[in-house]
């Protein structure tokens, strides 16, 4: 290597260990602090921002006020914890609320800062340095809305995320988006992050709550002790909406005969299944309406796919299955999810048993995984 370019490496790693830090604490003195309530979709309108809370409702005294109420149950990213003995409240006894003890979120708010602040922002809010370049942008952990599920909730309202569902995100990553694979650190480090992004969910639901009391009251002192009022009871419903018993798990019913098509028995069977799986891509499952009927989404075909957009208002075209690509994994159960629960905040829908049985949810992810190995010209004469 020449000189130049010896000192220029030099350099450039000062610079990087300077804006990364060697040490991966955060200063004992940060404090979480406000920041712009933007990106909330309304499941009715499927639109973005009808709930927003911005810096310029919430002047800077009320943001201190804010502050003041969440620090005591919330803490610090140097010392993060749920504290809900502080609002009188109790953990239900619950494996999705396992971990939620100040030592776990130490570790993981570390991991936090070292591996997805510059992305995902020190209060979760998908503003990290580098989040602001990105298309789709990193997932703002402050709302309800987390796409790669496994769950729902029996009363038809959007469920949580899971622990599970977390970890599997954070573990392989997001293929065909930005956010990496973080497959090399440990069980119990994955845990721990897992952890601290259930917490800065929780802190950001509730900020958003209380703010929202915060801007409504003519006075400030009025609003914080109406705030200091409300808490206990809007902090219960944050935690619980974490629970198990708000959102079930869709259990994944095992394949009949895994690879269906070739798994079958003669060329007469396999010839039956294609139809049937392509009989529901096209007619009861209605799949064509935005991947077409080739399974490439194409926007000359179907002018719309051109103006689809999340419901946080990025363009998101439905995905070109053809390509292999999929974002909340590629397995055969992680496809039989997306297909029976849908891509939460985005066009993609869920369909119910009623509508599609467990067995025509298979065939489809079959008809899927095989369209992006054989990319099969598809027409509808055949
Ligand atoms: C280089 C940027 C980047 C880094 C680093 C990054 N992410 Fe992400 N993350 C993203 C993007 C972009 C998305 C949204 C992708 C989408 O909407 O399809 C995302 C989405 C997510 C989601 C939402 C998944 C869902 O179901 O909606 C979680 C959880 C997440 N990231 C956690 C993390 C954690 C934890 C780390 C650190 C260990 C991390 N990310 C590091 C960019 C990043
Ligand atoms: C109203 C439009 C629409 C319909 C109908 C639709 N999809 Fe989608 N689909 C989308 C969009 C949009 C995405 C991209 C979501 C994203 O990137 O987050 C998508 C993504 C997918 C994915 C990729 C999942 C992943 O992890 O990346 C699969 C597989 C899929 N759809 C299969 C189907 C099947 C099978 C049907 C029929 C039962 C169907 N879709 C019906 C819009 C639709």
């Amino acid at each position: 290597m020449s000189r130049p370019a010896t000192w220029r490496g030099m350099i450039l790693a000062g610079l990087v260990l300077s804006m990364v830090g060697c040490d991966d604490r955060y200063p004992e003195n940060l404090e979480y602090y406000f920041s712009a309530h933007t990106r909330r979709p309304d499941p009715q309108t499927k639109q973005p921002n009808p709930d927003e809370l911005t810096e310029t409702q919430l002047k800077p005294e009320a943001q201190r006020v804010l502050a003041r109420l969440l620090k005591p149950v919330f803490g610090t990213p140097a010392h993060p914890k749920v504290d809900v003995e502080q609002a009188g409240l109790q953990f239900p006894e619950d494996r999705e609320l396992a971990s939620l003890d100040p030592q776990t979120l130490a570790e993981g708010s570390r991991l936090y800062r070292r591996f997805c602040i510059h992305c995902h922002g020190i209060v979760g809010d998908g503003r990290g340095s580098t989040g602001r370049w990105l298309n789709p942008p990193p997932r703002d952990f402050r709302t309800i809305w987390f796409k790669f599920r496994s769950t729902y909730d029996p009363s038809g309202a959007l469920a949580l995320t899971s622990r599970e569902d977390l970890k599997r995100t954070i573990r392989s990553g997001i293929p065909g988006a930005s956010m990496p694979s973080f497959a090399l650190l440990s069980e119990y480090e994955l845990e721990a992050i897992v952890s601290y992004v259930i917490h800065l969910n929780m802190r950001g639901r509730l900020e958003h709550a209380l703010g929202k009391i915060l801007v409504e009251r003519a006075g400030l002192s009025e609003g914080e002790a109406e705030g200091k009022d409300a808490l206990p009871d809007l902090l219960r419903q944050i935690v619980e909406s974490w629970t198990t018993r708000r959102k079930l798990v869709k259990k994944v019913p095992p394949a009949p005969r895994w690879p269906m098509i070739e798994a079958a028995a003669t060329p007469s069977e396999s010839a039956e299944l294609i139809r049937r799986a392509r009989d529901l891509f096209v007619n009861k499952g209605a799949c064509v309406q935005c991947h077409g009927i080739d399974g490439r989404g194409d926007p000359r075909e179907i002018p719309e796919n051109a103006q689809r957009r999340d419901f946080w208002g990025n363009v998101l075209p439905p995905r070109d299955l053809t390509q292999g690509v999929f974002r909340g994994g590629s397995r055969p159960q992680d496809l039989f999810w997306r297909i029976r629960l849908g891509i939460a905040g985005t066009d993609m829908p869920a369909t119910e048993e009623k509508q599609l049985s467990d067995e025509e949810v298979w065939l489809l992810v079959n008809y899927v995984l095989d369209m992006s190995r054989t990319r099969p010209p598809i027409s509808l004469a055949e």
